[in-house]
């Protein structure tokens, strides 16, 4: 086990001078049962690369908690027929949704705060999925969250995630790119984009919990607006916050 994070911290500095495709290029070589999770924002470069480096080898999963935009739906059905992949489309437990609504309503997060419905409609799916990998891939970077995202590595130990008596690894090849260089490869290679960023969307989560940013804030700003930013996370990348 330390023998492991050793190495994975060791790989971290070597990676961490290297492109997004490098890394991307490494995960891929590295392990056979690899997916890329796909918001169906800007994190659609990481389908982009991996389709131009490897095309046979990419999985993608979503997941669909049931609230998200129309245009990002319309747009990960645009990426699954631009890009030819299979996409899959992962869904919360129907009872456990059903309950929560029951209980509170289809609007409890902003009563209470958005730990609970995340939990069921994002943590639950995302937990079953990565059960069935042995690694993954975001599109996490360390400029998207003052807060939680400054120190994020190039690839970890995903210890939140990882099935009992198992590893599973994370990479986050994005990490040292600005949302400039992201924007810039995106125009540069015609890369399909959601068109709720030519709406004012900079950050893209759920349609209830999302909205724009003006000029000068923050993009972490338009998500879950009415809570404390240290509380930004919603458990997806609980190894940000379980330091
Ligand atoms: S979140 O945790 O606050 O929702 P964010 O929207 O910043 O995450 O996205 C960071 C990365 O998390 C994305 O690039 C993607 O890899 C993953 N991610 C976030 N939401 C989803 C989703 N609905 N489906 C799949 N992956 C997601
Ligand atoms: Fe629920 Fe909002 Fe979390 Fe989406 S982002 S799962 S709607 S609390």
């Amino acid at each position: 086990m330390a023998e492991n994070r050793l190495n994975t911290v060791d790989l971290d500095r070597q990676l961490s001078e290297q492109t997004p495709q490098e890394i991307i290029q490494y995960a891929l070589e590295e392990f056979d049962n690899i997916a890329i999770s796909f918001s169906g924002a800007e994190d659609v470069v990481l389908i982009d690369m991996a389709c131009k480096i490897n095309p046979g080898k990419v999985q993608v999963f979503s997941l669909d908690t049931g609230r998200l935009h129309a245009e990002t739906y319309q747009f990960i059905e645009k990426v699954r027929e631009h890009y030819g992949i299979e996409i899959d489309v992962v869904f919360p437990e129907a009872a456990a949704v059903n309950k929560m609504v029951r209980e509170k309503g289809l609007f409890s997060f902003y009563k209470e705060d958005h730990k609970e419905c995340c939990s069921i409609r994002k943590i639950g799916p995302l937990r079953r999925k990565l059960l069935t990998v042995d690694a993954w891939i975001t599109g996490q970077r360390r400029d998207q969250s003052p807060g939680t995202r400054t120190s994020i590595p190039v690839i970890q130990d995903d210890k939140a995630f990882a099935r009992p008596d198992d590893s599973l690894t994370k990479f986050n090849p994005l990490a040292n790119w600005t949302s400039a260089q992201v924007w810039n490869y995106i125009r540069s290679n015609n890369v399909p984009y959601n068109a709720l960023h030519d709406k004012g969307f900079v950050s893209i989560g759920c349609e209830p919990c999302t909205r724009p940013t003006g000029p000068g804030q923050h993009e972490r700003e338009g998500r879950w607006w009415w809570e404390e930013a240290t509380l930004k996370e919603c458990g997806l990348h609980a190894v940000n916050i379980n330091k």
